[in-house]
């Protein structure tokens, strides 16, 4: 019989467990991406999710983050994941960018079913297929900008010198060619997070994953970032999942998709032409 002292340390002990389990999986996951190639033909559903469900033990409970979710990125898509704390846009995010498996369901990437994968082979397809933006930047604190944004390209075997020429090319692409060798304590939270979205796409993912970019930003950082984010989209056909809080950010995505209490109750629907209220 544990007094309730001990289950609570026991709780806690398994919460800080878990969030290093996810630390550790965020930044499995800035290891990016082999190039898909230009020109590839569209393909199957980017990312499918069928039936999806995600439950956490937690102590003697389970909580059930995921209860069934259906939900599929298109090729070249822009979606906002809109939701309540607590409601499972984190975890729905986890699983579509392969840092997490589901419990039950069926969710496949690239068209594999990812239930079919060893670790390692799930993080070979992550790695290719998606890149992931977190709120809180997670740069490297000690290294420059181009140095956070070449490292997906050294876990790849890239040589030196075109790390660097790749990396400075993602930095410009999101207009900080100027700040090269500045480390994130020398930039605005709006510059980190455009670092953070270079280094996401300097692997040339198809799909970008962002939890909350503009969380940690000012309005007018957000802005900027959403318009990045935008014209990665509209120019260069990278599917954009983002979720957010800010309704202004939500409205400006042709697609919305409403999560609550591990069920997606609105989804105003996938695919180019299609605008919000077309609802299910
Ligand atoms: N690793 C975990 N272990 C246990 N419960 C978790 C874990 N991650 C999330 N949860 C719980 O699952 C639910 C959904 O969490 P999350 O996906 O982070 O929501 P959101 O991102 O919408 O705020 C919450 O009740 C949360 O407490
Ligand atoms: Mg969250």
């Amino acid at each position: 019989m544990t007094s309730r002292t001990d289950q609570q340390r026991d709780d806690q002990q398994r919460d800080q467990q878990r969030d290093q389990q996810r630390d550790d999986r965020q930044e499995s996951a800035l290891s990016t991406p082999d190039p898909t190639g230009p020109g590839a033909p569209p393909g199957p559903a980017a990312i499918e999710a069928v039936g999806v469900t995600r439950s956490y033990r937690f102590g003697d409970s389970t909580v059930e983050a995921l209860r069934g979710v259906s939900f599929t990125v298109a090729e070249g898509e822009y979606a906002a994941i809109v939701g309540p704390s607590g409601s499972g846009k984190s975890t729905l995010m986890h699983l579509l960018g392969c840092l997490d498996r589901p419990t039950s369901g069926t969710l496949r990437v690239g068209g594999r079913d990812v239930a079919q994968l060893s670790d390692g082979e799930l993080a070979d397809l992550r790695n290719r297929e998606i890149g992931f933006v977190f709120q809180a930047f997670q740069l490297l604190p000690r290294s420059s900008a181009v140095d956070n944004v070449a490292l997906p390209l050294l876990y790849r075997g890239v040589k030196a010198p075109q790390r660097r020429a790749r990396a400075a090319a993602a930095l410009e692409a999101v207009n900080l060619g100027h700040r090269l060798t500045h480390r994130p304590s020398q930039m605005s939270g709006g510059e980190q997070q455009r670092v953070a979205i270079a280094r996401a796409l300097v692997g040339e993912p198809r799909i970008l994953l962002a939890d909350e970019p503009t969380g940690n930003l000012d309005s007018r950082n957000g802005a900027e970032v959403m318009r990045i984010l935008e014209e990665l989209n509209s120019t260069r056909g990278v599917a954009v999942v983002l979720v957010t809080h800010d309704d202004e950010v939500a409205g400006r995505a042709r697609r919305q998709v409403r999560v609550r209490d591990g069920l997606v109750e609105l989804d105003t629907g996938a695919g180019p032409g299609t605008g919000p209220g077309v609802g299910r």
